[in-house]
């Protein structure tokens, strides 16, 4: 029980890597607030959960939105009378490889404000709050965000925006005792990597597949970056801020 009496807000939490999050937390003994756009599956979820003896509410959310951000934090502030963790893991890939000639403006757009200004956003609203708790923030960024991935500089873009961020943020609020750190997944089997491949044949596929795998020599389920979340959630992580962790089997190591 490493988070227990800890109340949590987890963006993105309604699939993915962020529904095993939220999982892993309640578990964990956290009360959770889920904000993310999927409205039947996060709805699902959070009865579920509560059917099991959690506690764990759901709202609808777009991250994007600076008004809807506030008013979340806000409701998972009023909900659990305060806020210890929050987990910024909603995020997009590019619905397509571009070079970045030919990528659409609208599409750069798209996944810097989901990714990185939706991250800012949420830090940004929780902060007050979490300034109060000695909380902390858990970025979920990507190994993308360490290194460069071919055709994708949206995502590379946005997803080393999140690393500096959670950097600027650990430098200027370790004297608040809240703590910042992200974690890096490299590939991981989830809806959104599903989605993604879906738009090539499945020879490229698995090509695409080789290329992202590190030498761990397979894709990652979404538990294995549940629980170093856990870790950076908890106070198992006390001494640790502004870290970049990757959690990639081993891709960005050589
Ligand atoms: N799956 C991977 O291989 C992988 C690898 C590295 C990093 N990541 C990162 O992990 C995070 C989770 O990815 P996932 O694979 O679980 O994706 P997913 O698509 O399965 O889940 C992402 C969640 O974010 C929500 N979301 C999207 N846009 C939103 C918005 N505007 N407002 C609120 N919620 C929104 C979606 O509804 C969804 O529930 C993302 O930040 C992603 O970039 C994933």
């Amino acid at each position: 029980m490493r988070l227990k009496q800890k109340t949590a807000l987890v963006t993105g939490g309604a699939k993915g890597i962020g529904e095993s999050i939220v999982r892993l937390f309640v578990q964990e003994g956290a009360q959770v607030f889920i904000a993310d756009l999927a409205e039947p599956e996060g709805t699902a979820l959070a009865e579920e959960l509560t059917a099991a003896g959690g506690r764990v509410i759901f709202r609808r959310t777009d991250v994007t939105k600076a008004d809807d951000v506030e008013r979340t934090v806000q409701a998972a502030v009023e909900c659990f009378g305060g806020l210890d963790v929050l987990v910024n893991d909603a995020g997009v890939t590019e619905k397509d490889d571009y070079c970045l000639e030919n990528e659409p403006i609208e599409e750069w757009n798209r996944v810097m404000s989901i990714n990185l200004q939706g991250t800012f956003l949420n830090c940004r609203y929780a902060l007050p709050h979490l300034k109060k708790s000695k909380g902390c923030i858990v970025n979920v960024a990507s190994m993308a965000g360490m290194i460069a991935l071919r055709y994708c500089a949206a995502y590379c873009a946005s997803k080393t925006g999140v690393i500096g961020l959670t950097r600027a943020i650990a430098a200027d609020y370790a004297t608040y005792g809240v703590r910042a750190n992200a974690v890096c997944p490299g590939p991981c089997e989830t809806p959104l990597l599903k989605q993604y491949f879906s738009a090539f044949p499945p020879e490229e596929v698995e090509a695409k597949v080789r290329r992202l795998t590190g030498p761990v020599g397979r894709m990652c389920q979404p538990e294995e970056i549940a629980r170093a979340v856990l870790f950076l959630a908890s106070s198992d992580s006390s001494y640790i801020t502004g870290a970049a962790i990757a959690v990639d089997g081993g891709f960005t190591a050589v």
